[in-house]
């Protein structure tokens, strides 16, 4: 399995619907499944990308609830305010790092973070959870959803780098109760895209 460098954001999510077959938005909505979004919660996606996932988000929630998308990439961030505006939901949208959240500590109750992980360096990766942690309420989940696995699908390309490495979210999941997180549960999802079947999830409580 290999992820490229980040393409542009127009021909991001072009890849993403002829991967995917036109059915992304399916996707995105297990994803808001596994991590049990209610109405009126308030969600942030970290590396939100172009925002289609913050947009599911945003639907569940309904007006009563808040959702915000961050992200490094001014490019992506301004596509993904664009499409939140022609889907008609309510999203903020902020340029920054996930190691860095300008975000006030204990205002989400769910976090969620798709394919960003195996993008970040170890200690961008560790400070990233600690700062998902910081920004969770007591008791508020992180779905986590990236690349694991058989040892066969956990190549990927690192963007920082440029290099082929071998990433698994298992890893990552076994260090999060030093993190302040605790494994509700974890598993394979399909993503229904093109060489990037088999995703694996974590959805962790902040203790
Ligand atoms: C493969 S894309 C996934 C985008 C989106 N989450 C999705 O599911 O479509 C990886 C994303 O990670 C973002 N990213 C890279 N470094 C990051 C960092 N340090 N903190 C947060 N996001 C980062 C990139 O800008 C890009 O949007």
């Amino acid at each position: 399995m290999t992820v490229r460098a980040m393409p542009s954001p127009l021909r991001y999510d072009l890849m993403a619907w002829i991967a995917s077959r036109g059915r992304e938005r399916v996707f995105r909505e297990r994803q808001v499944d596994l991590a049990r979004i209610a109405l009126g919660e308030a969600v942030l996606d970290v590396g939100c990308g172009t925002g289609t996932l913050a947009i599911a988000a945003a639907r569940r929630v309904g007006e009563q609830g808040v959702v915000h998308g961050v992200d490094p990439s001014p490019e992506l961030v301004a596509r993904a305010r664009k499409k939140a505006r022609r889907a008609g939901v309510e999203v903020a949208f902020t340029v920054a790092p996930g190691e860095k959240l300008p975000l006030a500590g204990s205002s989400f109750d769910v976090v969620l973070s798709t394919l960003v992980f195996h993008h970040l360096s170890h200690d961008a990766l560790r400070a990233s959870v600690a700062e998902i942690r910081r920004v969770l309420k007591p008791g508020g989940r992180m779905l986590a959803v990236d690349i694991g696995g058989p040892q066969d699908d956990r190549r990927t390309m690192h963007a920082a780098s440029g290099r082929q490495v071998a990433f698994d979210l298992a890893g990552i999941a076994s260090r999060l109760p030093r993190l302040g997180l605790e494994e509700i549960e974890s598993g394979p999802v399909e993503s229904g895209m093109r060489r990037l079947e088999n995703l694996h999830y974590v959805l962790a409580e902040a203790a």
